[in-house]
């Protein structure tokens, strides 16, 4: 078996943290069960590009017992456990193309080693599997079942793809799944990311200006725990009921070029390209932090940053590159603007990434059971799916909750009751 990783040796500490991470996936276990007996992906080669994490080695155990034949790439340079990809080779036997801190030209190397397995099925996590298929491969898209994605990055890239007409096959966008953004966008990014800053700085929160860019599901979950650890946060928009919203909710709501001043920390989740420019640094207090937790590292102006600079920056701690600007300003940026919350911390805890990730297994099943009605298109998981997930999750945290009565159920689907 072919694979690239750091160090097969280190594949017993991956096992016992992705053990670990188990013991709070029940849903992933549940879900385990049916496939190990019903084997939905018996006969289907899956490429998976995902971030290599205890949480996704626990979605791998779950497609191999459902017959899939899987191998996987990284979804980001930074986001690798090693050990985690030692365990999926060694104990696993999966072929995983992954190192922390590979480089652009390696990451796609290994993203193309998936590609050369000839996959019926991919599941991406920002549709960079999708779109090299499409660019590269378009020879293998015949064989292609369809292809599921994690992120809401992603699913804006395919739905583009899909608007174009250049989408070849279907996708179950496991992102838009309520079990997945609702909580996964904003519990999981708005804890992990707290936790990837700490992590990078040990700094205290509770006082400070906290600029968050957007106010999409995981910028609210940022938001929320942001304040929660005592910051005065601020929000950044450009859609009028987001930016509503953030009032409502209690936020200062002002544009970044007022927040620039301000700001003690800036973490930006928007999805969009050069949420922090340089003309904001130029404004920007000395000993500003900035962090982006959006998926790809484009959301703060890095090279516009080295333009303000004599020189190089120093490292003064893993994860945080320092900037000194002509003027003698210092700009620290954290995880060199790649996803914070997997550069630094591990990601979101594996209780959200259960419902998630079951979701990416049943949008797995999915596409095999409907593959003769799909059009090329970008699907969202059936809400009796969604429905599902939620139950099982409830089942396993112990938690009853009522059913309608036959009166209710009439008074629901009734027009004729008024006042
Ligand atoms: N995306 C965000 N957090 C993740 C995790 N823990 N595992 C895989 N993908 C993730």
């Amino acid at each position: 078996m072919e694979y690239d990783i750091k160090n097969p040796d280190l594949a017993e500490q991956g096992l016992s943290r992705i053990e670990w991470a188990r013991q709070e996936m029940p849903v992933l276990d549940k879900i385990e069960e049916t496939f190990a007996k019903d084997r939905p992906l018996e006969g289907i080669r899956l490429g998976a590009c995902m971030h290599v994490t205890t949480e996704t080695a626990n979605l791998m155990r779950v497609l191999k017992a459902g017959g899939a034949e899987i191998t996987v790439s990284a979804s980001n340079p930074l986001s690798t456990q090693d050990d985690v990809a030692a365990s999926l080779v060694v104990h696993q036997e999966i072929p995983v193309y992954a190192i922390t801190g590979e480089d652009d030209e390696t990451y796609y190397r290994h993203l193309n080693a998936v590609l050369d397995t000839e996959p019926h099925m991919i599941m991406d996590d920002g549709a960079d599997l999708a779109s090299t298929l499409h660019k590269e491969r378009p020879n293998q898209l015949e064989a292609m079942v369809g292809g599921t994605e994690e992120t809401t990055t992603g699913v804006i890239r395919l739905k583009a793809m899909a608007a174009d007409g250049a989408l070849k096959f279907p996708v179950v966008a496991a992102n838009d799944a309520q079990t997945k953004h609702l909580f996964d966008n904003r519990y999981g990014t708005g804890q992990s990311t707290m936790d990837g800053v700490i992590r990078a700085t040990n700094y205290l929160i509770a006082g400070k200006n906290i600029v968050v860019g957007g106010y999409g599901w995981c910028s609210r979950g940022i938001a929320m725990r942001a304040a929660g650890l005592g910051g005065n946060v601020i929000v950044t928009e450009v859609d009028p009921l987001r930016a509503l919203e953030a009032v409502m909710d209690g936020f200062r709501v002002m544009p970044m070029a007022d927040a620039v001043g301000i700001g003690d920390m800036f973490i930006s989740a928007t999805g969009d390209i050069a949420v922090v420019d340089t003309h904001h640094f130029e404004k920007m207090k000395s000993g500003a932090l900035v962090a982006n937790s959006g998926h790809f590292d484009v959301e703060i102006n890095i090279p516009g940053l080295r333009g303000l600079c004599d020189a190089d920056p120093q490292r003064p701690r893993p994860f945080v590159d320092q900037y000194t600007t002509r003027d003698g300003r210092k700009i620290n940026i954290l995880g060199e603007g790649r996803l914070i919350n997997l550069a630094a911390a591990e990601g979101h805890p594996a209780s959200v990434m259960d419902m998630s990730f079951a979701g990416q297994a049943l949008g797995a099943r999915y596409l095999v059971e409907n593959q003769d009605i799909l059009g090329d298109e970008v699907y969202v998981i059936p809400a009796e799916v969604d429905q599902e997930i939620a139950g099982l999750k409830l089942d396993a945290m112990g938690i009853r909750i009522d059913t309608l009565t036959a009166q209710q159920a009439e008074y629901l689907s009734s027009w004729q009751h008024g006042t």
